[in-house]
């Protein structure tokens, strides 16, 4: 069984995605860190402006070791995660080992952006989390500590944009993904509401 959890920047699909694995009993892939792997990478080796040919060298020579990197959580790894994400090339040869991994018995969970449209349309069940970007940029700046609330949001705001408007598996809900707005939700009303959601679609 394949579960697709998808959603825009810090709506919870993170910790959903994980709490689904841990319920059911399935395997776990955190798909925006192969992306921010790459972002790393891409900065690493050639700094700023990112150039494409050096982050599809980056995709291409991922190392399943720098999963583990403290850095992949930053900001500014996310920023550089969401602006190679737009190149086909760096997308097409994350694709394989995401779909690999998707057919892990008995069952895995993916949270990303395209689980429910690219990487795995004929998922069991999919669910597309949101929340406000107001909702998002509190949760966010509360997660980094310490951070500019204005700054926080207007990032988030970029990061939706630039992640819903590109060319190649855009931040879309599959038409057939349940819907979940977290905004008004704490963890666990969201975890229990999501578990449902996958309940009602497992086969018996
Ligand atoms: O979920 P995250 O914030 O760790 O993701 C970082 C960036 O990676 C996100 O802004 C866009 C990109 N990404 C993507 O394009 N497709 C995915 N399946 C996962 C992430």
């Amino acid at each position: 069984m394949i579960i697709a959890v998808d959603g825009p920047a810090a709506a919870g699909k993170g910790t959903i995605a994980r709490a689904l694995a841990r319920h059911f009993g399935f395997h776990f892939l955190d798909t925006g860190a192969l992306y921010r792997m790459v972002g790393l990478a891409t900065l690493r080796a050639g700094g700023e402006p990112i150039t494409p040919e050096t982050a599809i060298a980056a995709a291409r020579s991922l190392e399943p070791s720098s999963f583990t990197d403290s850095d992949l959580r930053t900001e500014t790894v996310g920023a550089a995660a969401s602006i190679v994400a737009v190149i086909p090339e760096v997308r097409a040869a994350l694709l394989e080992f995401q779909r690999s991994f998707a057919r892990k018995p008995p069952g895995a969970v993916l949270d990303g952006r395209d689980i429910g449209t690219v990487v795995c349309p004929d998922a069991h069940a999919k669910l597309f989390i949101t929340a406000s970007p107001e909702v998002r940029a509190r949760r966010r700046q509360k997660e980094l500590g310490a951070a500019d609330y204005d700054a926080v949001l207007a990032d988030i705001k970029a990061r939706d944009a630039r992640d819903s408007q590109r060319a190649t598996a855009p931040l879309v809900a599959a038409q057939d993904a349940v819907m979940l707005d977290t905004s008004g939700m704490d963890i666990t009303a969201a975890v229990s509401a999501a578990i449902a959601a996958v309940e009602a679609r497992r086969v018996p």
